[in-house]
């Protein structure tokens, strides 16, 4: 199943003359001296981008706007017949809330702009963005994230509907993005990475919306398998018996309890020439429906357990993204996939189970399963050789608990953990350090294995925490490593908002090829 897509192209010409079906504008809050003299309630300031369009209106466009109920809210979005004042048809202005002093919108407010203006367009074929881009510095982030949250907001999963819906607009097929030279070589550059990085977002997005029945493990494998070898990357794929046979005894064990046997995929990029020398691996839970297994969940919400393979997802596609935009690093993608079944072959708790490098974990809940697959990935990454390991999972409701919807908790090696809040603060990923606290792992002391798989009394305190601090177990000394929780961020089951739609969010697809950029750049 794969979205309508959508196509991105910069454009230098006057907006008020654009040939497009709508114009997209922004407009800021203000409030302050004016109100007070005003009586409004708040003054409306039409962004910079707007003034060909404010001119066209013959200084009334604020007035009407204002007119149509417009107060600048971030996301807000109204619609106002042009009427033939300008050439495009519609104008639509977008909430930037209040004007930061002296300064643009932040990278994320533009995005988020840009994302609901784009799905409120549903319908429209062809619009364009008037959106305010400072030209200093921040040119090319400010670019990136319009262009990001136009394709991310233009965004919709296809669905199974077997009949046309009448009612159903079209996503937006062509976003014109407006700039003062359109040939401008850095300008292209940052379109072609918001392609190559929103692509991957949108395909893990598919894959997580993706039915769990369509995308049972060796499934999922070969769609992964094959996107991968046509992008150019080696790929490796372990089957059941392979995964036995070479000791993977974690996901064989989470494995076996489903007809559908359990892969672990492999997926690497080389550099040319070498690269910087540097070698980044990632991992991410593949778990592509979990019901608990014999510890087995409630019914209600155990639906969305389909997006329990989304840090798979966001590897998978971050892979085909780091094919495209070739960094100066290498790069593997660990994806080990695992259907978590009750039945008669199921793994139960008591069970010991010995891991791919060898420490021997007691089981004692079958629902704590996405840390035995990635037990076993992580420790195989690190005896392939890396520098910096980065493994993202929905792990645990207690992120959740702690960091709400929104947040990701970051655990691991510190200084790791500082570059993942800084990647998630300048992706509008945001994600949040966590501590391993040495009590944490004292709990998980196992009467007869090296350790248990989660506190030995099931005490739930600190219970994201138990994840990363039985992570470390499978990570060599010499590796430096973050484990991203996103149990919640993963899925987003609310109402579309910015250039989140419902469904997979594809966090952290963008996080992850910027930390990959961060290592390229800074080591
Ligand atoms: N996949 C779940 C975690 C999860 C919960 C993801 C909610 C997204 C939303 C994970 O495998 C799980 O079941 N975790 C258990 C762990 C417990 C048994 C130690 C949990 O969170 O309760
Ligand atoms: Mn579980
Ligand atoms: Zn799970």
């Amino acid at each position: 199943m794969t979205s309508p897509r959508t196509t991105l192209s910069l454009v230098d010409t006057d907006p008020a003359e654009l040939a497009v079906d709508a114009i997209v504008i922004g407009v800021h809050s203000q409030s302050g001296a004016q109100d007070a003299t005003s009586g409004l309630a708040g003054t409306l300031l039409l962004s910079s981008g707007a003034e060909s369009i404010a001119a066209a209106f013959d200084g009334k466009l604020t007035e009407t706007l204002a007119l149509l109920g417009a107060t600048g809210g971030p996301g807000e979005v109204i619609k106002l017949a042009t009427l033939g004042t300008v050439t495009a048809p519609l104008v639509v202005a977008v909430g930037l809330g209040a004007e930061p002093t002296g300064a643009a919108p932040s990278p994320e407010t533009l995005r988020r702009a840009a994302g609901a203006a784009v799905r409120a367009l549903a319908g429209a074929p062809r619009v364009a963005l008037a959106l305010p881009l400072p030209d200093d510095a921040d040119a090319a982030a400010a670019l990136r994230a319009v262009a990001e949250g136009a394709l991310l907001g233009g965004y919709r999963f296809a669905g199974y509907k077997t009949r046309p819906q009448p009612t159903r607009r079209e996503p937006v097929a062509e976003v014109l993005v407006s700039v003062p030279d359109a040939s401008d070589a850095t300008a292209q550059a940052e379109i072609a990475r918001a392609q190559a990085v929103a692509g991957a977002v949108r395909l893990s997005r598919d894959w997580v919306n993706t039915a769990p029945n369509e995308l049972r493990p060796p499934a999922f494998a070969e769609v992964v398998a094959a996107a991968a070898r046509e992008a150019g990357l080696e790929v490796e794929v372990l089957d059941e018996a392979e995964l036995k046979a070479g000791g993977y005894g974690g996901i064989t064990a989470v494995g076996q309890g489903s007809e559908a046997p359990p892969r672990l995929v492999k997926l690497t990029y080389t550099p040319e020439g070498g690269g910087t020398g540097k070698r980044v691996a990632l991992v991410g839970k593949g778990i592509t429906f979990d019901t608990g297994g014999i510890s087995i969940k409630p019914a209600q919400g155990m639906w969305e357990m389909k997006s329990d393979m989304a840090g798979a997802a966001a590897v998978g596609a971050a892979m085909l993204a780091v094919a495209a935009l070739k960094p100066s690093v290498a790069v593997s993608g660990y994806l080990p996939m695992a259907e978590n079944m009750p039945s008669g072959t199921s793994y139960r708790p008591g069970d010991v189970v010995t891991m791919f490098n060898g420490k021997r974990v007691e089981v004692l809940n079958t629902d704590a399963e996405g840390r035995m697959i990635l037990g076993d990935a992580m420790a195989r990454a690190c005896a392939d050789g890396c520098d910096y390991l980065f493994e993202t999972s929905t792990l645990t409701g207690g992120q959740v608990i702690s960091l709400g919807k929104r947040i990701a908790g970051v655990m691991g090696t510190p200084e790791l953990c500082e570059r993942v809040r800084a990647a998630g603060d300048a992706t509008g990923e945001p994600a949040w350090p966590m501590p391993l606290p040495d009590d944490v792992r004292k709990g998980m002391d196992s009467d007869v294995a090296d350790i248990s798989q989660v506190n030995a009394g099931m005490d739930r305190a600190g219970h994201m925490l138990q994840g990363g601090v039985f992570l470390r177990e499978f990570v060599a000394e010499d590796v430096a490593w973050a484990h991203i929780d996103i149990a919640g961020p993963g899925y987003h089951s609310g109402e579309p908002t910015g250039y989140w739609t419902k469904g997979g969010t594809g966090v952290p697809v963008r996080t992850l090829l910027h930390l990959i950029d961060d290592v390229a750049a800074n080591g």
